[in-house]
């Protein structure tokens, strides 16, 4: 599994020839450099949340003939009353897909899109392919809840927000590596706004103080799993 940072909590997930790009954010992305909104492709997409900085570019990115959109029972409809193609989802249930298993799992935020449209609850993904697990938190508080995920899954990676302020900061995603049991942290979800920006050696070093390894990728930069 390749895993592209798109900026902001925007990735691109590569798994055999499928791409899943989760959360496209990238016109708007005030730290967006070079990466360019017209040639990302997706088979599907997948959104934890309504939210603009997690869906501003999905009817740029999604062809309504190729593209299925992945989220919420709302967040989906909302895009099928638009003429794209989805396949809804609710908490705690999963699906098998062609490039792999995913259920969508609890988060704590809010979900609106930005005409105020109703966007359901927010979520996470626990994205299974390829004998390769990976937990897209999306916008959350830390919750217990993420111990059942610690409890059914061997993550291999955690993709976790730590930008504080809308989402959990360093602090309590060390505890949610713990929550999940898994060292290996991607950190999403910061710097993108005043609001979010974080001291990238300290959440480091946070991290590597409880044994455990933060990754901050560059925008376009690509983790292999
Ligand atoms: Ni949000
Ligand atoms: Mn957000």
């Amino acid at each position: 599994m390749n895993i592209r940072f798109l900026g902001h909590a925007a990735l691109e997930i590569k798994i055999g020839n499928k791409i899943l790009i989760v959360d496209p954010f990238i016109s708007g992305n005030p730290k967006q450099n070079n990466i360019n909104v017209d040639q990302i492709k997706a088979d599907y997409i997948l959104l934890t949340h309504a939210h603009q900085d997690h869906t501003l570019d999905v009817e740029k990115i999604a062809n309504k003939q190729k593209t299925t959109i992945i989220s919420n029972f709302e967040v989906v409809t909302y895009y099928q009353n638009k003429g794209f193609q989805g396949h809804p989802m609710n908490h705690g249930g999963a699906w098998t897909f062609d490039f792999g298993y995913l259920k969508y799992v609890n988060a704590i935020h809010t979900s609106s899109f930005a005409d105020g449209s109703y966007g359901g609850q927010p979520g996470g993904f626990v994205l299974t392919a390829k004998d390769k697990s990976v937990y897209i938190a999306g916008d959350t508080a830390l919750t217990y809840d993420m111990k059942l995920i610690g409890d059914q899954f061997d993550l291999d990676l955690a993709i976790l927000p730590i930008g504080d302020n809308f989402t959990m900061g360093i602090d309590d995603a060390v505890l949610a590596s713990d929550f999940v049991k898994c060292n290996n942290v991607l950190g999403y979800h910061y710097d993108t706004f005043g609001f979010i920006e974080i001291d990238h050696n300290m959440a480091k070093k946070k991290f590597s103080e409880k044994n455990k390894n933060l990754t901050l990728l560059e925008i376009g930069e690509e983790l292999k799993i």
